[in-house]
């Protein structure tokens, strides 16, 4: 039994060896494996006309062998690659490169960066964990103070929060500068707020920060015209009023007016306390300054009317991919 399975495979390397085209290992496929006549099938169904004692082993000498020709007629029923195929052909469409775009977040942080560039500003970032002496204490907010509760804060231990707004970036700053000062503080801030279609427990804030020896009132009110013209254009109406914080004074905040949702409020602003800037190291007597800062989300929300922030977070392709 051996000998003939021996001869069988032989049999099949040498008719292989002649094969000429893939569709004839097709029919070597059914001479040797065919479910009725295949010559390996029939030989196998004598295995069990064999003593008990001659059928050792022959089981798997038959595996072996079906597998190998199995393997060898798929191998040989590929089509040959011909040389042509191999050619590069240069005029094939390339493959599509999907190509994203920036967020409108930070398409619109961009452009503030850029019409302040135009008044002298620089920019850098600050942390986003942040003590509770650069959030709050420095900026006239002791503990207890009740501005602390229109920014209701996520604190990680007593004294370190995720910060509640960018202007924990104005001592720092003055900390480890002089006068004359012009610089933006974009980035991350943090509040326990319920999402709703204007809050979200992270947005972005822009914070902007000038000192110099004569800065006033008038110079920061001229200066957010420009800048509110020349991000909404020229004919936006903007409105002006009173406010408090604790580390400007005096304080205003400033409205912007849309057709559909009326006045939004996009940001804070005023003279930087004289507190501030001591806390800063800088003499109060020598120098003043203002700050403001402003909501890069409500910017979004204004200048596409969009009317609901959370769709800005969701990753939803419908959305993006319009920008
Ligand atoms: N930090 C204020 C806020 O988050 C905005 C502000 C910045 C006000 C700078 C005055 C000066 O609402």
């Amino acid at each position: 039994m051996k000998k003939k399975l021996n001869k069988v495979l032989a049999e099949f390397k040498n008719e292989v060896e002649q094969l000429e085209s893939p569709a004839v290992a097709e029919s070597l496929r059914i001479k040797y494996l065919g479910r009725k006549n295949g010559i390996l099938t029939k030989l196998t169904s004598e295995i069990k006309t064999l003593p008990v004692s001659k059928r050792r082993g022959i089981g798997t000498s038959v595996k072996q062998i079906r597998e190998e020709i199995t393997a060898t007629i798929n191998e040989k029923s590929q089509p040959k690659q011909t040389t042509k195929t191999q050619e590069l052909d240069i005029t094939t469409p390339g493959k599509k490169i999907a190509v994203g775009s920036l967020h409108p977040i930070t398409t619109v942080i961009e452009d503030v960066k850029e019409i302040f560039r135009y008044l002298g500003f620089t920019w850098t970032d600050g942390p986003e964990v942040e003590s509770d002496l650069y959030n709050f204490q420095k900026l006239n907010m002791p503990p207890g103070h009740p501005a602390r509760d229109v920014q209701q804060t996520y604190y990680i231990d007593d004294d370190t929060l995720l910060r509640t707004h960018t202007s924990n970036m104005q001592v720092r700053y003055l900390e480890k500068h002089k006068a004359p000062i012009r610089v933006l503080f974009p980035g991350r801030c943090y509040r326990r707020d319920m999402p709703d279609a204007t809050h979200l427990p992270s947005f972005y804030q822009i914070e902007g920060l000038l000192v110099d020896s004569k800065s006033s009132m008038t110079d920061l009110l001229g200066t957010l015209d420009f800048f509110v013209k020349n991000f909404f254009g020229e004919k936006t109406k903007t409105r002006i009023y009173g406010h408090h914080f604790p580390y400007t004074e005096p304080s205003i905040e400033i409205e912007v007016y849309h057709q559909k949702k009326g006045w939004i409020e996009i940001l804070g602003a005023g003279m930087v306390h004289p507190n501030v800037l001591r806390n800063g190291g800088i003499d109060p007597n020598k120098f003043r300054g203002w700050a403001f800062g402003m909501g890069p989300d409500r910017l979004v929300m204004l200048k596409y009317g969009i009317n609901d922030i959370r769709i800005l977070y969701n990753n939803d392709l419908r959305f993006l991919n319009q920008f």
